[in-house]
């Protein structure tokens, strides 16, 4: 039925299909472990597990950088898919780990490729590098889904990659949520995955500072709650900006009583670390249910009333400050997380695409993305048909703008995920010591340095010092 809808609502706005055909991710090998980690910092360890989702991090040997990633991921999608350089019309790079003020990612990620499909043979391929912290790679997708349903692509594929590392300062709140890691999606007009719901996508923007990176700053300067509490508003603005679209454009139609989180099978959140998906899904059915028949029994379950701040309209900060509507919401939250409604909800919607973050830890740009391919693959282990379902998704970055769009299953879709396994994927990994991880995390090693020998798989041999070659960086295929 949903499928049904979705292919007349293309058909009648005379748009092609587009959307997803394929997802291949690139991981690092070295990991940081979450209860060494929590032991050097003098933490309970308990505090990442269950307090924040977080198992292990990701981190990048010292010859790895967010382009090698990026172009690793590339290689894996076109070689997986037998994609040629000439069938890809554009190629975006969506990071916030960029490596030059001028020079795009994307053309690094070209330059390796042509290493293996020969000298300008991505000739005639576009694209740029994308910025706008976690969201970019959101805004990559949605206008390259754009560029395909235009019909502007002409029969060629799009491939949108995600890359980056979470990189905090040691002993910061930040520290023990990050990780690294790149996710690249192919686009078509034919997509075996997932085709994106026309005219429904979303956005919310306002200029704020909760979390940014100054020119040479290595890592952001970050306000940790308030860039928690301004996620949720961000994306709850679009939510409620995509709930018009959807009911406008008829995709949703919402009886008595319903809400439009109803009719999204899957959520998938932004997850700079497991738990924010979480906490992100209760903010928003808080906000949708509250209206509804169904908050009554709810309440009267829980036996206590939602919590109001002292200055309602105040702002986050003085929310945040208000320490008695704090407590007590944090107690409203407790309880309500542990209503069988919620639950029910969590399992159903969100709870497999938080599977992955708490392997790899944070990926910026690339969270979202991994939460969908680990949603697709741990769904379908459970025997959930997936066919029509529509996944809906709350992306995030900070600065700040939000994107609420969705999308629907293809038949097709079994083709791919039947072969999905994070753990095959990933492979093999190497726990790194804190002594090890901080030689990383500080840059006192080499690119030469590395810790592992990369196989199958570029990497960064050199970046150039000299005056004349100062920045230029020099990448290999490792066979
Ligand atoms: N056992 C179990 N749980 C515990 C615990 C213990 N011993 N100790 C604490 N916890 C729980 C807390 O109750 C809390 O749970 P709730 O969120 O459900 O209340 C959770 O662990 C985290 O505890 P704190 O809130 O006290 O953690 P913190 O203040 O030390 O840091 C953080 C959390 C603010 C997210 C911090 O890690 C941070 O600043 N991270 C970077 C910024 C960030 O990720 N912001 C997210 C939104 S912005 C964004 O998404 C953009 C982006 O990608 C960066």
């Amino acid at each position: 039925m949903i499928l049904k809808i979705l292919i007349s609502t293309i058909a009648k706005l005379k748009l092609l299909a587009a959307g997803i055909d394929d997802i291949a991710i690139y991981i690092p090998k070295l990991f940081v472990d979450a209860r060494d980690f929590a032991k050097a910092r003098g933490m309970d360890p308990d505090k990442l597990q269950r307090g924040l989702g977080v198992s292990k991090m990701a981190i990048v040997d010292t010859n790895q950088d967010p382009a090698c990633m990026a172009a690793n991921a590339c290689l894996r999608i076109m070689e997986r898919n037998k994609i040629a350089p000439k069938d890809v019309g554009r190629l975006y790079v969506a990071t916030e780990s960029s490596l030059d003020e001028s020079k795009a990612m994307n053309s690094y990620v070209i330059g390796m490729l042509e290493q293996v499909y020969g000298n300008d043979s991505f000739g005639h391929c576009g694209g740029i590098e994308c910025k706008f912290a976690c969201v970019s790679g959101s805004y990559a997708l949605y206008d390259n889904t754009n560029w395909i349903r235009a019909g502007e692509a002409e029969g060629k594929s799009a491939i949108v990659v995600v890359s980056d590392i979470a990189k905090y300062d040691l002993g910061s709140s930040g520290e023990y949520t990050q990780g690294a890691g790149a996710v690249a999606m192919l686009l078509n007009d034919n997509p075996r995955l997932m085709t994106f719901d026309p005219k429904v996508t979303s956005t919310s923007i306002k200029n704020e500072y909760d979390f940014y990176r100054p020119f040479g700053k290595e890592t952001p300067i970050v306000n940790g709650q308030y860039s928690n509490l301004l996620y949720m508003i961000q994306v709850k603005k679009a939510l409620m900006a995509y709930k018009d679209k959807a009911l406008s454009t008829g995709i949703i139609k919402l009886k008595e009583g319903e809400t439009i989180l109803d009719y999204i099978d899957f959520v998938n959140m932004h997850l700079p670390y497991s738990n924010m998906g979480k906490k992100a899904l209760t903010y928003l059915l808080r906000h949708e249910w509250r209206s509804l028949p169904r908050w009554k029994g709810i309440i009267e379950k829980m036996g206590m009333q939602e919590p109001v701040p002292k200055d309602p309209r105040g702002t986050i900060e003085s929310i945040l400050a208000d320490e008695e509507f704090m407590q007590k919401d944090h107690e409203f939250t407790k309880r309500f997380t542990m209503t069988d409604e919620f639950q029910e909800a969590y399992d159903s919607k969100l709870s497999s695409s938080l599977i992955a973050s708490s392997m790899v830890g944070n990926l910026y740009t690339a969270s979202l993305y991994m939460g969908f391919r680990s949603c697709m693959e741990f769904e379908f282990q459970k025997g959930v048909d997936l066919e029509g379902k529509r996944f809906g998704f709350g992306s995030y970055g900070s600065g700040s703008s939000a994107m609420v769009f969705s999308g629907v299953i293809m038949p097709a879709y079994k083709e791919i995920v039947k072969n999905m396994n994070l753990e095959a994927e990933i492979g093999d990994r190497r726990k790194v010591s804190l002594e090890e991880y901080e030689q990383i995390h500080e840059s006192k090693l080499s690119p030469t340095q590395n810790i592992l020998e990369g196989k199958k798989e570029f990497v960064l041999v050199g970046v150039g010092s000299s005056p004349e070659l100062r920045g230029q960086r020099k990448y290999v295929f490792k066979e």
